[in-house]
């Protein structure tokens, strides 16, 4: 069982440059973009942003720029992907990617809170499953819904963290787990509220879809794991080592069997600005 004394978990994804191992969260989003449902989410947010030929699109908190690089094979070479990201490291890692590659995707530091673009920039603005780490909801929406061109269309998913499954035996301890691992989300429930804000936002045509994954034990491990086994470490989860050790023991089991099943559901909404 990896036992992590460091606050190193995605939770902390605003902290990217800072955290002591920058590249356990390019490792992260790469074990999470492999699984075959995100596959699905990404293809809901393209439909959500409209016909795509020739369109400047948006990607804010691009991570990796995987995700930027097969819009751009979609917008084709009429069009353009500008993605965006807090982190030096992230941006280096998808400038990386993108090296010798002609399609048409750039990399740039940027806050979706403070977006370097004017007024109505892009046709398109895409933000995925970055909100949920953001200090002010208000800020961000209104920045991604400000450098959209009016007409243009808006695509954004979140997880709701409290819809974490996991088939464990003991109910009231994985309780415990995923509950404070989505109050450490700073809007571990946002997503439930998508469609609400925003319609209060003012966007018209919206349309929610709800993407449940299913986590392999890897990425179990990676994120509701790696919370648990450093918040037990931190002391932020008053757990005894033998406690942690009588959690992860039936997870464990099941993995080796091939019975391991854990869950997680997120809502991609899409709309005109
Ligand atoms: C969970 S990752 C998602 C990355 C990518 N969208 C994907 O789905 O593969 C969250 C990303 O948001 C970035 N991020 C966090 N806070 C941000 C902010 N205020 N502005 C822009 N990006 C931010 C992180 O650096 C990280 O790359």
């Amino acid at each position: 069982m990896p036992v992590d004394t460091g606050l190193q978990h995605s939770g902390e994804f605003t902290r990217v440059d800072s955290a002591k191992d920058s590249n356990w969260f390019i490792r992260f989003m790469d074990l999470a973009n492999a699984l075959p449902e995100y596959g699905a989410v990404r293809r809901t947010l393209a439909e959500g942003l409209g016909p795509l030929t020739g369109r400047h699109i948006l990607d804010v908190g691009c991570g990796t720029g995987d995700d930027a690089r097969e819009l751009a094979a979609l917008v084709g070479p009429e069009g353009r992907v500008t993605g965006v990201d807090l982190s030096e490291a992230m941006v280096g890692e998808a400038r990386g990617r993108s090296a010798g590659s002609s399609l048409p995707a750039e990399f740039a530091v940027g806050d979706i809170r403070r977006l370097d673009f004017a007024d109505g920039s892009f046709d398109g603005v895409r933000v995925k499953l970055v909100r949920q780490h953001c200090p002010d909801l208000d800020e961000a929406d209104n920045e991604v819904l400000r450098v959209t061109r009016r007409g243009g269309r808006i695509a954004v998913f979140d997880y709701d963290f409290d819809t974490l499954t996991v088939d464990h035996p003991d109910r009231e301890a994985t309780r415990t787990a995923v509950h404070a691992f989505c109050d450490n989300h700073r809007h571990g429930w946002n997503a439930r509220s998508l469609e609400n804000r925003f319609l209060d936002l003012g966007v018209t045509g919206v349309t929610l879809t709800p993407h449940t994954v299913r986590m392999s034990y890897a990425f179990f491990q990676a994120s509701l794991g790696e919370f648990v086994n450093t918040t037990v470490a931190s002391g932020g989860l008053a757990w005894a080592p033998e406690e942690l050790a009588a959690w992860w023991q039936p997870l464990e089991e099941a993995e080796k069997r091939g019975r391991f099943f854990a869950s997680i559901s997120g809502f991609a909404l899409s709309g005109t600005r």
